[in-house]
């Protein structure tokens, strides 16, 4: 061998890139020692085979054809351009490789030389590579859905402090709204003391005067003036109790221990209360002052008997004090199957338009009845009793021509 073949086969041998060479039917007729190491094979082993045995068994078939079109027009060249090669190794396993081509011809004959350049570790660094902006794409996923919900807590917690601050701000509105009610309860109350204290003046200043004189006429031998003052103190002492009453019982409305009694009373029983109460009140009538009581309906009513007859005394008590002597006063009661009407009309003094939006407030009493005795708490204990049993209240008026109260509770 001169020394110029021996570089040749130096060059051959000590290549860092694996080269094998074959003839033109495709088997192996030189092996260098860097392909050697990459497939594992003695040279040996290996001269006279197909180049195939390098080959996974999948590419195989197609490899053949690939090497038999490009012996048609050899050229150097890349090879599997677009797709991934792999070499199989003697013991079966499989790695990735970069060849490319070269040919050359001797003696009228083709052959064609392969550089392979095992790519495992670039391959593996492509893969870690990959995993990585794979891992770093979810990182940034999370990272985004962690964003958004961090927004939608914030977002939650806003809105839950401004429905903590709204609802301190109800709460404090309520506490404002209790505070004013006491104020007002505590208003009407020393309003009570200063009209009750009005109002007692007169039954009490009669008191005195009469008691003065039934002292001084307690010898004189005339038992009718006697009786006469006695009467007069009667009638004091009554009207004091009855505006005593009215507070009382509204002072027990107010703090809820007036609770209705509520249930079926047959008409029978509900037609001879309401007479009853009616007659009661006739001894109260002016001079000449007629009742005139009808009924019509035979069903129940469904209604509490001592609320129901405070309502009757302060309507009635009303009529006959607003209207004149020798006047009429009607009352109706319907007892129908939807509930009960309760009808009290009477012919006296009215209540003018302006006077009428007011009337069931509490103390509230028309210009109209300002010389008549009255602490003007009577109809709105009544809207307090109907509410109780769950009725309404209904006026029409004309100023001097008369009134009519219409109540109806229902079943
Ligand atoms: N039948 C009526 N005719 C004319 N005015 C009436 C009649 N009923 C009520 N009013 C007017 O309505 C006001 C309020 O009536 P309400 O019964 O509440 O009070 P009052 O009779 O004045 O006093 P109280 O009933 O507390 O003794 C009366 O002061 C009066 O001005
Ligand atoms: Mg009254």
């Amino acid at each position: 061998m001169n020394s110029e073949n021996k570089q040749f086969e130096a060059l051959f041998d000590y290549a860092t890139i694996g080269i094998i060479v074959t003839d033109k039917t495709g088997i192996i007729i030189n092996f260098n020692k860097k392909a050697e190491q990459d497939f594992g094979y003695h040279k040996e082993e290996l001269i006279g085979k197909a180049v195939e045995i390098l080959l996974p068994s999948t590419h195989t078939a197609k490899h053949a054809n690939y090497r038999s079109g490009y012996y048609q027009h050899p050229s150097p060249r890349a090879m599997g351009a677009g797709r991934d090669l792999f070499g199989k190794r003697k013991d079966g396993s499989v790695f990735p490789v970069e060849v490319s081509l070269s040919n050359y011809t001797a003696d009228g004959d083709l052959f064609v030389i392969a550089f392979i350049i095992d790519i495992t570790v670039r391959k593996d660094i492509e893969i870690a590579k990959q995993q990585q902006q794979e891992e770093l794409s979810k990182i940034t996923f999370e990272v985004k859905r962690l964003n958004a919900s961090l927004e939608k807590k914030v977002e939650d917690r806003t809105k839950m402090l401004r429905e903590a601050l709204s609802a301190l701000e109800q709460s404090k509105e309520e506490l404002s709204e209790a505070l004013q009610a006491e104020k007002s309860l505590n208003e009407l109350k020393s309003r009570f003391v200063s009209m009750a204290s009005h109002e007692f003046k007169t039954p009490l200043s009669t008191i005195l005067s009469s008691a003065f004189l039934l002292e001084k006429y307690n010898n004189m031998p005339e038992p009718e003036k006697r009786e006469k003052h006695i009467e007069r103190i009667k009638n004091a002492v009554y009207d004091m109790k009855d505006i005593l009453g009215d507070f009382l019982s509204l002072d027990k409305l107010d703090e809820g221990l007036i609770q209705s009694n509520i249930h079926l009373m047959p008409a029978a029983d509900c037609i001879q209360l309401i007479e009853t109460t009616v007659s009661e009140m006739e001894v109260t009538l002016k001079k000449g002052q007629q009742i005139n009581f009808n009924h019509v309906g035979n069903a129940e009513a469904r209604i509490d008997r001592l609320l129901m007859k405070n309502i009757i005394i302060n309507l009635l008590s009303n009529a006959i004090k607003f209207s004149a002597e020798n006047s009429f006063i009607n009352i109706t009661v319907r007892l129908a199957k939807d509930g009960l009407t309760l009808i009290v009309q009477d012919f006296g003094i009215g209540i003018s338009e302006e006077d009428r939006q007011h009337l069931f407030k509490r103390f509230f009493r028309a210009k109209n009845a300002f010389n008549i005795q009255g602490t003007g708490l009577g109809l709105h204990i009544i809207t307090r009793y109907l509410e109780l049993m769950h009725g309404t209240i209904r006026l029409e008026s004309e100023l001097d021509k008369g009134s009519v109260f219409t109540i109806f509770i229902p079943n």
